[in-house]
């Protein structure tokens, strides 16, 4: 395992980037430091590969070398900066990348990066990235009641998982789209923009952030289908609300809210 340090453009912020080869889970690996102590806000744990490694809804997520899977730490102080608004911080990562692989791309490639609701990246329709995240509670040691939130992070960049392992959806990957980086290049880029995004919410707040997101959106104003633990709804996607809930008008012209975490699988 390697250690570096990065440091933000304005010096005010760093992360330890804890970088292995390879490892079970880039998620498991940051709660087993955090719960015994050995990280600090915004460490990075990153692996160019992972055994076990975890997507959302209790799926695999499939982890050969050449793709970039990494973890973000938050300290309790973060954590109880947000209260009940956990999302905040997977909306300012996601972001975060959309900025960082945006760089990457000629601008004629620009328009088709979209932020899938709630924290998916798209490009052309074809996911590239995901984002698995938790908050955590330390029950040992005198830091115990502490929280701390682990956001896990994949990208393809050289390969994405075969259309049969992917359920209702498809992929892609950078270098298939003409993009050459690698997997510590790319965190660096989104480092960079993840610091700004951070410090822009701490001083303008929410409201500039959800402005930004939705000029990314994925099928805004226009009809998709969602579907939720117990039942499907089809509406036209028309914004998000101050809470992130996902706004859909639908056929009677009602105005359903759907939050962030209800969220099982959008079909679009
Ligand atoms: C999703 O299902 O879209 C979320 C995928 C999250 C994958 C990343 S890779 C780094 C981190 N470690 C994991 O086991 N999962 C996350």
């Amino acid at each position: 395992m390697q250690i570096y340090q990065h440091y933000s453009e304005n010096g005010l912020f760093s992360s330890k980037i804890y970088h292995f080869t390879t490892i079970d889970s880039t998620n498991e690996e940051a709660k087993r430091r955090a719960e015994t102590h050995q990280l600090q806000n915004f460490d990075i744990i990153i692996s160019n590969e992972q055994s076990t490694g975890k997507g959302r809804n209790n799926k695999d997520w499939h982890s050969p070398l050449g793709n970039l899977y990494f973890s973000i730490y938050l300290n309790n102080e973060e954590v109880n900066k947000i209260n009940n608004r956990a999302y905040i911080f997977n909306v300012i990562a996601i972001l975060s990348m959309h900025l960082a692989i945006s760089k990457l791309l000629t601008k004629d490639l620009l328009l088709a990066l979209k932020i899938k609701w709630p924290n998916d990246l798209l490009f052309n329709n074809k996911k590239i990235c995901g984002i698995l995240s938790k908050i955590s509670q330390n029950n040992s040691g005198e830091k115990s009641k502490e929280k701390f939130m682990i956001i896990g992070i994949g990208v393809n960049i050289n390969n994405h998982p075969p259309d049969e392992l992917l359920n209702n959806f498809k992929a892609t990957n950078l270098q298939e789209i003409g993009v050459n980086t690698n997997n510590i290049a790319l965190l660096e880029l989104f480092l960079d923009r993840f610091f700004t995004t951070y410090q822009k919410w701490q001083n303008f707040g929410e409201d500039l952030i959800r402005q930004q997101w939705l000029q990314y959106a994925h099928n805004l104003n226009q009809e998709i289908t969602l579907s939720l633990e117990q039942e499907i709804y089809r509406g036209i996607f028309t914004g998000i609300d101050q809470d992130f809930n996902l706004m859909l008008q639908l056929p009677n012209n009602q105005i359903k809210k759907i939050g962030f975490c209800e969220i099982l699988a959008i079909e679009s």
